[in-house]
């Protein structure tokens, strides 16, 4: 079968990286999540002092940092490097949410992300989930999810997430955190978040884990397929 790819994008905690890994380990696809590395930069902007309402030490901030995902064989999955460091559990932690929108509105940030996530999915093959995988990142990918979840779902989700991770936060915290980033990510001038017209939407608020993998690996398959005819 010929490889495609698959964006899935949507709000914070719809459940998108953990069925988008899942999604991937089914198909032996690569995984990778784009947000890591909004998060990766925003732990390194936080670090350094970076004051973003200056371009020219955002520009010299973004040429120092480096990205990569390694695999953690004890997990099987990836992990996210920020220039050599294993930064996977401090970029989810409440302080690196609270930031991390402001940093993924730069336009000079989006540009640099962006260009690394098209090289990382060049093979095909690869399944990413973001805010705007389908409609910028990957425009033809053959696959775009959009997926959506009623709000207190979403907090409760983020909040067990956070708690299986042993971070500190205020419950009400993760609440107001989510509406923040929820309209920030939808009101940027800078790729704001928003449904490709050719999405499939996938409301998750009462769906099983496994249900929501399956809906999406079906309509890989599908998508497969039609890749697979002459015409294509
Ligand atoms: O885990 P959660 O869904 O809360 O967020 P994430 O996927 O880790 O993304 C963190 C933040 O990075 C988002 O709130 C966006 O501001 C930004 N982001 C983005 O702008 N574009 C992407 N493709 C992915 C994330």
């Amino acid at each position: 079968m010929k490889k495609i790819v698959i964006a899935i994008d949507g709000y914070s905690a719809c459940g998108k990286s953990s069925t988008a890994k899942a999604v991937a380990k089914s198909l032996d696809y690569l995984y990778l999540d784009s947000g890591a590395m909004y998060r990766a930069i925003t732990l390194y902007f936080h670090q350094h002092y970076i004051n973003l309402a200056n371009p020219k030490a955002v520009e010299n901030a973004l040429a120092d940092v480096h990205i990569t995902f390694l695999h953690n064989p004890k997990i099987q999955e990836n992990e996210t490097y920020l220039n050599g460091m294993n930064v996977e559990d401090e970029i989810r932690k409440m302080y690196i949410s609270e930031k991390v929108s402001e940093t993924s509105a730069l336009p000079q940030v989006r540009k640099a992300l962006v260009e690394q996530q098209r090289k990382l999915g060049k093979k095909k093959g690869v399944v990413m989930d973001g805010r705007d995988i389908g409609t910028v990142v990957f425009p033809n990918a053959a696959l775009k999810i959009f997926m959506i979840a009623d709000f207190n779902v979403r907090v409760e989700r983020r909040q067990r997430e956070l708690l299986e991770r042993n971070h500190l936060f205020n419950f009400d915290e993760v609440i107001e955190n989510l509406k923040k980033r929820d309209f920030l990510d939808t009101t940027r001038k800078e790729s704001p978040l928003r449904q490709a017209e050719d999405a499939y939407v996938i409301d998750t608020t009462h769906l099983t884990f496994a249900e929501q993998v399956d809906e999406i690996l079906n309509l890989a398959i599908g998508k497969m397929i039609e890749e697979q005819s002459p015409k294509n």
